[in-house]
């Protein structure tokens, strides 16, 4: 039996005649940039989240790429994040100018910690001036945490840490549309707990467009204005430019799509969580508990989308010989990520050396992300949890 790790063919099967009448549509108007697909998709994505104002976007690099430009971050600043994600996040950081520094993640939900984002900024930053500096100079300007795999950082703690230092945070919610954590005030929908959120809407993720797409959301009108200008080279009025931006608009075939898709977004998370509760049954039932550690669901019963499950990431003994053995028996899987940002080979010149973030570390060695879709087959997950008993001699 074949597993891909993900196949959206089911999916597009399912919506084949509204997606194509739209596109047809678009076709038919020629009206291809910033048009009323967009508007419509933008409005609806306020609708979801909750948040007061949304902005298509080209990506989620683009989403936070525009989201740092917006609020000027740039040379001499310092950015807080987490060694373990996709490039994106840090690579972003760098290209404003700004360094990316990093705080280690908390080993069972893969997020940042709290408690080493507190441990660096008592240990290694220092006050001047009203302003959080960093040992080399850098003022430090904000957090962007990352809800990995589709669940949500902890951030009523990130947000007092933010507000007790007076740090933007910029949420990386590229993999966690729809996911909500139980913050005091009651349910936050990832990307509208911060001053900005930024989604991918890649064709992976649970709402992908069918190309390149992404958005950022926020509550804040002032800055709301200046994401939009900033998506078109920082243009206002036409051919005056208040500042520089960049081409980062989304355009309508990918809105229409996206139109087409959101109403769906809800049943499709909630059908990836029944996945999810079927592997830890049968991980259970073959007594595997032993061997993998199952995603941490530390807000399950306290919101109804306490996890949207992304990604189904185990870590696993003996990580890479188990993916060989579910390679050859036709079971896809994947690694994310096996580089943490801080030792790529591009981040050099920041000087971090292997085992300074040594849970960030370890995640990178021990991760495996299984099959996961709204349409996988309680067979085919059998299938997978079989072959992974098979491997261990359970
Ligand atoms: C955590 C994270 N941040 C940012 C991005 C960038 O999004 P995109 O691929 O849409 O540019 C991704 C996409 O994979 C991601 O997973």
């Amino acid at each position: 039996m074949r597993v891909p790790l993900l196949d959206l063919s089911e999916q597009y099967r399912a919506l084949a005649g509204p997606i194509r009448e739209q596109l047809e549509e678009v076709l038919s108007t020629q009206r291809f940039i910033l048009g009323p697909k967009v508007e419509q998709f933008e409005t609806a994505l306020c609708q979801f989240t909750g948040a007061q104002f949304a902005v298509g976007v080209s990506s989620g690099t683009d989403a936070l790429l525009a989201a740092l430009m917006a609020v000027g971050i740039g040379i001499g600043d310092a950015v807080i994040t987490t060694p373990f994600s996709f490039f994106a996040t840090a690579g972003c950081i760098a290209r404003t100018g700004a360094v990316p520094v990093f705080a280690d993640i908390d080993p069972e939900t893969f997020n940042i910690s709290t408690r080493a984002l507190r441990r660096f900024i008592e240990g290694e930053c220092r006050r001047q001036n009203g302003r959080l500096m960093t040992t080399d100079g850098e003022t430090i300007r904000a957090i962007v945490p990352v809800h990995l795999y589709g669940l949500c950082c902890d951030m009523d703690a990130v947000m007092d840490v933010a507000r007790e230092y007076g740090l933007i945070v910029i949420e990386d919610a590229a993999q966690a549309l729809g996911a909500q954590f139980p913050q005091g005030s009651g349910p936050g929908a990832a990307g509208t707990m911060g001053d900005i959120g930024c989604f991918s809407l890649y064709p992976s993720k649970n709402l992908g467009a069918a190309g390149d797409a992404g958005a950022i959301v926020c509550n804040n009108g002032e800055l709301a204005a200046r994401i939009r200008i900033c998506r078109q080279h920082g243009m206002e009025p036409r051919y005056h430019h208040q500042f520089i931006g960049g081409n980062f608009r989304l355009d309508e075939m990918q809105a229409a799509i996206l139109n087409v898709k959101l109403p769906h977004l809800t049943s499709w998370s909630a059908a990836r969580r029944k996945v999810a509760d079927l592997y830890r049954e049968e991980f259970a039932r073959r007594k595997l508990e032993s061997r993998v550690t199952l995603p941490f669901e530390p807000y399950r019963g306290r919101v109804p989308e306490h996890h949207i499950y992304h990604q189904f990431v185990i870590r696993a003994r003996n990580r890479d010989e188990l993916r060989a053995h579910l390679a050859a028996n036709e079971i896809g899987t994947e690694i994310y990520y096996p580089v943490p940002l801080h030792l790529q080979e591009c981040f050099r010149y920041l000087e971090y050396e292997r085992g300074e973030f040594p849970e960030a570390e370890r995640a990178a060695r021990e991760v495996l992300a299984l099959p996961m879709y709204p349409e996988l087959t309680a067979e085919q997950q059998r299938f997978v949890v079989e072959k992974i008993a098979q491997f261990y001699g359970a």
